[in-house]
């Protein structure tokens, strides 16, 4: 895994935008679910929604008329911690006047957070870690019952492969598509390796059929989310042993020719990819397909390889930068975007300059950027100090997001004057009589809406922008990109 903004649509995000979900007017009780964090989270609340539609729940966008409020957590920093507490304290209140209502936490917090959320503060009913979803059911049956319910237990097989999503703030032209689970890697900053446990693929035939399904239901984009796609791997262990003769092996590349395979016109992006296991296969096989988005988020981190080395992250400055360089030899225009962590364990001022000169470098479309949280069991924390002044690490943060703004600026500017093919996602915020849609390259572009529609492909003039917008007009010429 490694960040973003939902509605950037790549790498993971950790913003905390409660997801409300669309009503299902048949069910008799009703659901009111929140999501915090990354995308695979936005992604798991689908699964939690159809999990509980199948036990009469039906979903509603208002907590006032709920019997049960599941707030699905993030534990990546302490801030995105803080925001569930300090939400958990309304339902609380909430819970006062309306002694039926069940509240519950879901997600990478369960784990962690079980007793003190259950039985010192007394917050919640319910505690559900990421792999026991299917339990929700029974476990609000047993709070019904006058019990506290806990399932935080973790498997080495879930992946949900058989459940279909019910698709949340659907637009019904992007989705997210499950690929995998949990993450191997131990990156010694990060505790999502303790939150969601072992890796494990999903099924390609599951994955492949979910890609169908949406396509048929008119959707024209779908992202598959992983900790770690780049080590997606299907009937073949970690060792390389073979599990079934009679089966195909599929890896990475193989699924995305898989899923690009599906239609033409089903855009194809994946989120997030590692620049340890990134090989050249992959992005071969993203040149091939022009349905498969020419955007990759490749989180650096850092661009020191001593820090790289404390993060244990598996790879130098040096190799980074030759990943990026097979980026660009195979597919000369594709756009990039990575994840950066400021004032990590010792990180001295020359190692943060080695960050921003790497960043110069790169010109990166986009970044999420974050100062280093301190969190418990991580490696990080067993083994550094963390010791980066507060206020060193927030200075150093500044100086990494005005680089950023830069780049990105100049980098929307570099796409002014072409003609781009589009994916109408819908109508833009601002502008009523204006749709928004995205390049391949991940960029936001609006125009006036003329006769497109929604999920439908249009050629786009693009002659001006924001610095992080284009703004264009809908043409008959033909695209170069
Ligand atoms: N502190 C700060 N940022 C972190 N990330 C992960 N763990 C931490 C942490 N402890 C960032 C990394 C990762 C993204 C999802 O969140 O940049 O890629
Ligand atoms: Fe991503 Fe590393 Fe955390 Fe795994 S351990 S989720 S690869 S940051």
């Amino acid at each position: 895994m490694d960040s973003g903004d939902q509605k950037e649509l790549l790498g993971e995000s950790f913003q905390g935008t409660p997801t409300v979900v669309p009503g299902q007017p048949t069910h008799t009780r009703k659901l009111y679910l929140e999501s915090y964090g990354c995308q695979m989270n936005f992604s798991d609340s689908e699964i939690v929604a159809s999990i509980l539609s199948d036990a009469g729940f039906s979903t509603t966008r208002d907590e006032d008329e709920a019997d049960l409020i599941l707030l699905n957590t993030c534990a990546i920093r302490e801030n995105a911690e803080q925001r569930v507490r300090t939400r958990l304290r309304q339902f609380k209140q909430a819970k006062r006047a309306r002694p039926h209502l069940v509240v519950g936490v879901l997600g990478c917090m369960a784990e962690r957070l079980k007793e003190s959320l259950l039985e010192q503060e007394k917050l919640v009913d319910l505690v559900v870690g990421p792999d026991a979803y299917r339990d929700i059911p029974n476990l609000v049956e047993q709070v019904h019952g006058g019990q506290k319910a806990v399932n935080v237990l973790l498997s080495r097989e879930e992946t949900y492969a058989e459940i279909s999503p019910v698709r949340l703030d659907a637009n019904g032209v992007t989705a997210f598509i499950s690929i995998m689970r949990g993450c191997d890697n131990m990156c010694s900053f990060c505790v999502v390796p303790f939150t969601r446990g072992r890796e494990r693929s999903r099924d390609p035939a599951s994955i492949v059929r979910e890609a169908h399904e949406l396509f048929d239901a008119g959707y024209r984009e779908v992202t598959l989310l992983g900790q770690n796609v780049d080590s997606y791997k299907w009937n073949i262990d970690n060792k390389g042993v073979i599990k079934d003769d009679s089966q195909p092996v599929v890896r990475f590349a193989e699924l995305i020719d898989r899923v690009a395979q599906v239609n033409p016109d089903l855009r194809v992006r994946f989120s997030t990819s590692h620049p340890k296991d990134m090989t050249d296969d992959v992005l071969e096989i993203m040149a091939q397909h022009e349905n498969v988005c020419k955007y990759i988020h490749l989180p650096v981190q850092s661009g020191n390889s001593d820090v790289l080395k404390r993060m244990n992250r598996g790879y130098t400055r040096e190799w980074y930068l030759d990943r990026i360089a097979a980026i660009h030899r195979i597919m000369p225009d594709c756009a990039t975007s990575t994840d950066i962590i400021s004032g990590f364990c010792g990180e001295t001022e020359e190692e943060h300059q080695d960050t921003l000169s790497l960043m110069n470098l790169m010109c990166y479309d986009m970044a999420y950027m974050f100062s280093y949280s301190e969190r418990p069991r991580t490696l990080a924390q067993r083994k550094y100090e963390n010791d980066v002044p507060p206020e060193v690490k927030s200075r150093r943060l500044q100086e990494i997001l005005a680089v950023q703004k830069v780049h990105a600026a100049n980098r929307t500017k570099s796409y002014v004057g072409r003609t781009y093919r589009v994916l109408v996602e819908g109508t833009s915020k601002k502008k009523e009589d204006q749709f928004f849609g995205r390049t391949t390259y991940n960029t936001v572009v609006v125009f006036p809406k003329e006769n497109a529609k929604p999920g439908t492909y249009v050629n786009v003039h693009v002659h001006n922008c924001t610095p992080v917008t284009l703004i264009g007009e809908i043409t008959q010429e033909q695209p170069s990109a």
